[in-house]
């Protein structure tokens, strides 16, 4: 640890109800009898001060915390703040660093932002989805159009100079012309930052049985990829730039509204997963935990990480793993990182508009806009 910038990530395993096309490690309170959101705090703590002895004295300050889910901010925001402060006080925080929420729209006011402000939290990402009543009840979302629109000025009005919005397009009965609505919404946010991700019908959730039983139709990859032009246009229009294929942000020299945190992963740079299911990546090992929060409570009051599996990633596991994540950015893969083996592929794929020829001439691979509808075929091609 030390020679990569470290990062924490909370998983909190708990939302107010269950989306239908989410298969996150998620569950509704109740749901379960040997664990509940009451629980939380005191076993991500127990857990961060394990990990904390684990370390010892090699403890690097932590650059970007992530609280995601499930719904964080189902929890009271004291509790948030109570997480935070056990990471500072066991780690420290690094000056500067980037510590970010997701939020659910409902679940958010002033109240609750000015206390995560004044508590050190310094980035809020907000689940809007779209701003189509249909589109919002095909995806089971309990929020109204506008609300994630104000939960992002409020959330500006509380001090947060960092927000996000989350979208989804492609939804099934989606039209063009409600994604474009979505778009223009968000964008009224003034937000620093979007993620605009296609809708994926996951395997064995609500959403994909009732795609299997034809009560819901999934949009086709040519409307997927028109949606995304779309994006990316009325995105760069409003003056975010692409940084990642799903992901557009305010730049500036030091590319200031990107998620720092996010970057860890695709850089393949250190970060500690706190709660259940969450993975880490430390080094050469990267290891998760146990997914039932049961579970995980369980292994914490024996004293112990509540750790389900572990890898050791080899060499060439590490150098194909910084192909797959660094071809999705902007910045680009250095040519002499893809194999020599797949290296004679670049130069078709160059040839055939997916690859940019003027940054390939610098010794750079950077997708272009064609590159990115088909990133997971380059990939492909070069790994
Ligand atoms: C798992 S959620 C957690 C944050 C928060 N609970 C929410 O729903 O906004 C993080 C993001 O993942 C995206 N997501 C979840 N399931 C998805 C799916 N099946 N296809 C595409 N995006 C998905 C959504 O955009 C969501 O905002
Ligand atoms: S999409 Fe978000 S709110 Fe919906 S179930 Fe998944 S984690 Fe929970």
């Amino acid at each position: 640890m030390g020679s990569r910038p470290f990062g924490i990530y909370v998983h909190v395993p708990w939302c107010s109800s269950r989306c239908g096309y989410c298969d996150f490690n998620t569950y509704v309170p109740g749901a379960l009898e040997s664990a509940s959101p009451n629980t939380f705090v005191a076993d991500a703590i127990a857990e961060l001060g394990i990990a904390r002895d684990l370390i010892g004295g090699r403890a690097v300050p932590v650059s970007t915390v992530f609280f995601g889910g499930g719904t964080p901010t189902l929890l009271p925001a004291d509790d948030l703040v109570a997480v935070l402060d056990a990471i500072d006080s066991q780690f420290g925080l690094a000056r500067g660093a980037e510590v970010t929420t997701e939020a659910n729209p409902e679940s958010v006011d002033a109240k609750y932002f000015d206390r995560l402000r004044s508590g050190g939290f310094t980035r809020v990402s907000l689940g809007m989805q779209s701003a189509a009543s249909s589109v919002l009840a095909t995806l089971d979302r309990v929020h109204t159009p506008g609300r994630a629109v104000d939960a992002a000025r409020t959330a500006r009005a509380s001090g947060f100079d960092e927000v996000s919005l989350d979208l989804i397009y492609g939804a099934p009965g989606e039209t063009d012309e409600q994604w474009r609505q979505s778009i223009e919404a968000a964008l009224t946010a003034d937000p620093t930052h979007i993620s605009a991700y296609s809708l994926i019908v996951e395997q064995g959730t609500r959403m994909a049985r009732q795609v299997s039983s034809g009560a819901l139709f999934p949009a086709d990859d040519d409307v997927l990829a028109h949606r995304y032009l779309m994006a990316d246009d009325a995105f760069t229009d409003a003056g975010l730039e692409w940084y990642e294929v799903s992901n557009w942000a305010r730049g500036g020299v030091d590319g200031s509204s990107f998620c720092r945190h996010n970057m860890g992963y695709w850089h393949n740079d250190d970060w500690w997963g706190v709660g259940p299911g969450a993975h880490s990546h430390v080094g050469n090992y990267r290891w998760w935990n146990h997914k039932h929060p049961g579970r995980c409570s369980a292994s914490l009051a024996e004293g112990e990480l509540p750790i389900a599996g572990s890898e050791a990633l080899t060499q060439s596991d590490r150098e194909l793993e910084d192909v797959m994540l660094r071809l999705r950015l902007a910045e680009g893969l250095p040519l002499d990182r893809v194999n020599s083996g797949q290296r004679h592929r670049v130069q078709e794929l160059a040839s055939d508009g997916l690859l940019d020829e003027s940054q390939l001439t610098r010794g750079q691979l950077v997708l272009t806009r064609n590159g990115r509808l088909l990133a997971d075929l380059v990939v492909r091609t070069l790994t």
